[in-house]
């Protein structure tokens, strides 16, 4: 199988996020799909001829893992955007986040930490399935600091391609204009 780009669209016109940027933002995932493809099909190839000892090989298995974390952490990204509603305070989520971290204000303050370092990356809120303990963690890259057996709740990209048209190097402007369009609904229902 091949994968797909997913289309949405539906996010146009959400309060502080420009048109363009959005549209910029979707064809820049819709490369990480077309290359998790083309890295997929050369590895296959290079299996069937026998070539995996070679350091061709290995370059691109170590590629495989930006790319496609590139193509999900998008998706999972504007699955969690696109939300009118703040998150509910009593819910399984808020109960969970104030278990965890000692109060939603105190995750939020500290994912808001996460999202504000220097770097390119992500910002993850990941529930540990072993425990269902709520950590937040940072992503460099796409690729780099996963946290093993963990499910991602929600997902910050703060590349600057995410932000930086219109907020130029006001990056705790967008994560504001983020937290506005969280659809709650959508993280709630990753938590396990
Ligand atoms: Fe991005």
């Amino acid at each position: 199988m091949t994968y797909s780009a997913k289309e949405y669209g539906g996010l146009v016109a959400m309060p502080g996020f420009s048109e363009t940027l959005l549209k910029n933002h979707f064809t820049l995932y819709q490369g990480y799909v077309a290359n998790t493809n083309k890295v997929l099909e050369a590895l296959a190839r290079m299996l069937n001829e026998g070539n995996t000892a070679t350091p061709e090989f290995a370059e691109l298995k170590r590629r495989l893992g930006w790319e496609f974390n590139g193509m999900r952490l998008h998706e999972l990204y504007f699955e969690n955007l696109g939300g009118t509603t703040p998150l509910p305070g009593t819910g399984r989520l808020a109960g969970k986040l104030a278990e965890d971290f000692g109060g939603v204000e105190l995750w939020e303050k500290d994912f808001r930490g996460v999202g504000a370092m220097r770097g390119i990356g992500w910002a993850v809120l990941y529930q540990d399935s072993a425990t269902g303990r709520l950590i937040n963690f940072w992503v460099n890259e796409h690729d780099v600091a996963h946290p093993a057996g963990c499910t991602p709740l929600l997902i910050m990209d703060v590349f600057e391609h995410a932000f930086m048209l219109d907020y130029g190097l006001k990056r705790a402007d967008y994560i504001e204009a983020f937290f506005g369009n969280i659809d709650w609904s959508a993280v709630e229902g990753r938590l396990g």
